[in-house]
């Protein structure tokens, strides 16, 4: 078994190439420059760790976590254009650099890319990889919809649940199928993937729990993204849901009036509601809880636990990440 620190090292070293073309110019540079500027590559790791835990890790697995990044790649280009996003990386986002036309097509073009590197796997398993891939595929789709549907709908429209679905469908999924599909690779039986996908179905919605807390408290300089980006999109995010429930009414009759009337210091006004009611202290506690829900399933898994001991180290990371 090996850390996923070594797992991450090597799998760089596997997608550091050239993954397109040169012409047309401007498409390719586009979807190059995505795939040049970092990102953590938690997919592709998992998706090796998911094999690991039940096998010797095999090239398919490789395979799988390029095409796995891949789509991860594509769904950012798209989400930056949803969410207006300035940064993604530390770097200006693709469409403001390349514009928006080449910014979807470079993730169409990625998109495409996905199933070249999963038609390559074992035609032994080659159906379920691309019935578990697609399922998940549809799904981010699904959750996307959801996000971009919450941010027009007034706060009270949206339940602390609805959220927690919409977020388990935007970045749960994937990260739960590129567990199974490692799984998959590694030879594992029908109840070891269930384990595993509820595994990286929970760690997923802390993630995002953490994602959502680092838009508006984190270091804009590690997270790589504007600080505040959420609150100036009007993201029913589960900081300002609780945020709702937790403060004073004339604390709420005044985060409601900024969300309609987004004056210029929008940002800092609210994140200052958001401290005085205590929600940055209350997403450690939910993260908690979906990190205890995960390692239930983690226990399920039937094989030795100290084999388990990698994934355990990655969901910590995973959950006091900076960026
Ligand atoms: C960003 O994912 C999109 C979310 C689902 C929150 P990551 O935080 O894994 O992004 P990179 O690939 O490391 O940049
Ligand atoms: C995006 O969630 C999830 C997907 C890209 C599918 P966010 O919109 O919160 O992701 P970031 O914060 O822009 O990376
Ligand atoms: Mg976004
Ligand atoms: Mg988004
Ligand atoms: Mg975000």
């Amino acid at each position: 078994m090996q850390s996923f620190q070594d797992l991450i090292a090597q799998f760089s070293q596997h997608f550091e190439k050239q993954h397109f073309p040169e012409q047309p110019g401007k498409l390719y540079g586009a979807a190059s420059h995505i795939l040049e500027i970092g990102g953590k590559r938690i997919r592709p790791v998992l998706c090796l760790m998911g094999n690991e835990l039940f096998d010797t890790l095999r090239p398919d697995a490789f395979e799988v976590g390029t095409a796995v990044e891949l789509f991860h790649n594509f769904t950012l280009l798209h989400d930056d254009i949803m969410d207006k996003a300035p940064l993604r990386r530390g770097k200006a986002t693709v469409h403001t650099v390349y514009g928006e036309s080449a910014a979807i097509l470079a993730g169409d073009v990625m998109l495409i890319n996905v199933y070249e590197h999963l038609n390559k796997v074992d035609p032994h398993y080659k159906q379920k990889i691309i019935a578990v891939f697609n399922k998940a595929a549809i799904e981010v789709c699904e959750g996307q919809q959801l996000d971009m549907d919450f941010e027009g709908m007034d706060p009270e429209q949206v339940q602390y649940d609805d959220y927690v679905y919409m977020i388990g469908l935007k970045t749960s999924v994937l990260l739960a199928a590129s567990l199974q599909l490692g799984a998959i690779i590694g030879g594992a039986g029908d109840g070891n993937q269930q384990h595993i996908y509820s595994f990286g179905k929970n760690i997923g919605i802390a993630f995002q729990i953490q994602d959502d807390y680092l838009d508006a408290f984190g270091d804009p300089e590690k997270f790589g993204k504007q600080q505040g980006g959420d609150i100036l999109a009007n993201k029913k995010t589960f900081l300002l849901l609780k945020a709702l429930e937790l403060c004073s009414p004339a604390q709420r009759e005044e985060l409601k009036l900024l969300l309609e009337t987004s004056p210029a210091d929008k940002v800092e006004r609210v994140l200052e509601l958001f401290r005085s009611c205590k929600v940055d202290e209350w997403a450690e506690k939910e993260k908690e809880r979906f990190q205890q829900l995960a390692f239930q399933s983690l226990d399920n898994i039937a094989v030795l636990s100290n084999r388990k001991a990698p994934l355990m180290e990655l969901a910590n990371y995973l959950l006091n990440r900076q960026q």
